[in-house]
C-alpha cells in the first residue's frame, strides 16, 4: 500500500519517512545510487514488482591507460554521470519522487572521492523529496545481490565474497546478521586475477580476459602454489601468486599466446581451486550447506562449475547472482536499502560525521583510498556520510531479526 510522504513545514527535523511508521505503511520502492569505485549506478526497485530499472557506466575505459583507477578521475567522473543515471531509471520506471519510499547509497566501504559524490547527490535529492535517506555497506550489497533472483539464498548460509578489493567468508545468519569466519590477510582474489593479468600484458581489469585466456590453456603446463590450503582454518593469501607467475614469466624467454593461455590456466586452477577448498571447508565448520558466492570474481565460469559439483557433492547448493550483478551495480544497494528502510532503518538528518576513523589507507587496488585523510564530510544539516573503512561487523542488524 503506498502513501505519499508529508512535506514537512521543519525538514530539518529527523522524525520523517518510516521512523515511527510501523514497517508495512511506508513506501517500498527505492532509488539506490552506487558510486563506491569506478562504476557510477542507478536503480529502481519495488518491494512488490521487483527491480523496475538498473543503470550502469562503467569508467575503465577512462583508467585503462593508467593500469588501475584513478581515484580523482572516478570522482569527477560520477559528478558528470551520476544524475543522468538517476533521471533516466526514474523515467524508464515510471517512478516519480512521490513513488519513493526513500534513496539508498552506499556509504562505504570504498574510494572517499567517489563515495561522496554518491552521498551528496542521494542526500541531497532526500532532502529535496523529503524521504529517508539510507547509507548502505557496499559489502552488504553484494552479499545481498543473489535476493534479486527468482530463487533466492535461504538463510542461514555460508557467503563467499570474491571481489576486487575483499576475499572473505562469512556466516550470514540473517540480513545484517554477518560473522566473518575468514579473510585474506593481503590481496584479494580480484586482485590476484587482476595483477596477474598484468604480467601477461593483458588489459585492465585483466580478471574476465584471464579467464578468457585460461580457456585456451592446457592444464598441467605450470603449476603454481595453492597459498594456506595446508594450514587449517579459512584464511586466505593470494601474493605469494603474483610472484610465482612473475618467476615464471621472466624465466620464459618466449612468452608466446599459447604460453600465457597455459599461464593463465594455472593461475586460474590456483585461485579456484583454494576458493574451493576454503568455501567447503566453512561449510563443514558451521554444519551449513548452502553457500551463496557473490563479488566480480563470482562472474567466473570455472569457478562456479567447480564450486557448484563440489558444493552438489555433499548434497548442499551454491547461490550465484546473476553474471551482471557480479560486479558492482546499483540494484544491490537498492536491496540492502529497501530491507532497511522497510524495517524502519535511515540515517537521520542529524550531523553525524565519521570523521575518525580509518584515515588514509593504502588500498589493496593499489590506489590511496581515503585521500584527503577525511572520513565523512557534513553539508549544513545534510548527514552526508562516506566511510572509506567500514567493518562488516559492525552493521545494525534488522530489528525483524532475532538473536539466535
Ligand atoms: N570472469 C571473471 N573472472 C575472474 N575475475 C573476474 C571476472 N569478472 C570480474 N572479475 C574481477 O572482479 C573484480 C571486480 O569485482 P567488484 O566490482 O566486485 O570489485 P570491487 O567493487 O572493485 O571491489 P570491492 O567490492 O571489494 O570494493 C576485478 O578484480 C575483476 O577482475
Ligand atoms: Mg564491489
Amino acid at each position: 500500500m503506498y502513501h505519499k510522504p508529508q512535506a514537512r513545514e521543519r525538514p530539518d527535523l529527523p522524525h520523517y519517512g518510516p521512523r515511527g511508521l510501523p514497517p508495512t505503511e511506508c513506501l517500498l520502492r527505492v532509488l539506490a545510487i552506487e558510486s563506491s569505485c569506478d562504476e557510477s549506478a542507478a536503480a529502481v526497485l519495488d518491494r512488490d514488482r521487483g527491480l523496475l530499472a538498473h543503470e550502469l557506466f562503467s569508467q575503465i575505459e577512462l583508467h585503462r591507460r593508467y593500469g588501475g583507477v584513478v581515484p580523482e578521475l572516478a570522482s569527477r567522473d560520477h559528478i558528470r554521470r551520476l544524475l543522468p543515471l538517476v533521471q533516466s531509471v526514474l523515467a524508464s520506471s515510471g517512478t516519480s519522487p512521490q513513488d519513493l519510499g526513500g534513496v539508498a547509497y552506499t556509504a562505504g566501504p570504498g574510494l572517499i572521492g567517489a563515495l561522496l559524490t554518491g552521498a551528496a547527490l542521494a542526500r541531497s535529492l532526500a532532502y529535496a523529496w523529503q524521504v529517508p535517506a539510507i547509507g548502505v555497506h557496499h559489502l552488504e550489497g553484494h552479499l545481498l545481490a543473489p535476493l534479486l533472483e527468482a530463487d533466492p539464498p535461504p538463510f542461514p548460509h555460508v557467503a563467499l565474497l570474491v571481489s576486487g578489493g575483499h576475499t572473505m567468508l562469512i556466516e550470514a545468519r540473517a540480513i545484517g546478521r554477518y560473522e566473518l569466519l575468514g579473510e585474506t590477510r593481503d590481496d584479494a582474489a580480484g586482485e590476484a586475477f587482476d595483477k596477474t593479468a598484468k604480467l601477461l600484458g593483458l588489459p585492465y581489469p585483466g580478471g574476465p580476459h584471464l579467464a578468457r585466456l585460461a580457456a585456451r590453456g592446457r592444464r598441467g603446463a605450470f603449476e603454481f602454489p595453492r597459498p594456506m590450503l595446508d594450514r587449517p582454518g579459512l584464511e586466505f593469501s593470494f601474493s605469494g601468486l603474483k610472484t610465482a607467475v612473475l618467476h615464471a614469466v621472466r624465466a620464459t624467454p618466449d612468452l608466446s599466446d599459447t604460453v600465457k593461455a597455459d599461464v593463465a590456466c594455472a593461475v586460474q586452477e590456483a585461485i579456484v581451486e583454494t576458493l574451493m577448498a576454503k568455501a567447503v571447508r566453512a561449510l563443514e565448520q558451521t554444519g551449513l550447506d548452502v553457500l551463496v558466492v557473490s563479488g566480480g570474481v563470482s562472474a567466473n565460469q570455472s569457478l562456479r562449475e567447480r564450486l557448484t559439483e563440489a558444493v552438489r557433492q555433499r548434497g548442499g547448493r551454491v547461490y550465484y547472482p546473476r553474471t551482471e550483478f557480479c560486479t558492482d551495480n546499483a540494484a544491490m544497494i537498492a536491496v540492502a536499502g529497501l530491507a532497511r528502510l522497510a524495517a524502519g532503518q535511515h540515517d537521520g538528518l542529524a550531523p553525524d560525521v565519521l570523521a575518525d576513523e580509518g584515515l588514509t589507507h593504502q588500498s589493496q587496488h593499489g590506489h590511496t583510498r581515503g585521500g584527503s585523510g577525511h572520513e565523512g564530510t557534513v553539508a549544513s544539516g545534510l548527514a552526508i556520510q562516506a566511510r572509506a573503512q567500514w567493518a562488516l561487523s559492525t552493521l545494525r542488524p534488522l530489528p525483524s531479526t532475532p538473536d539466535p
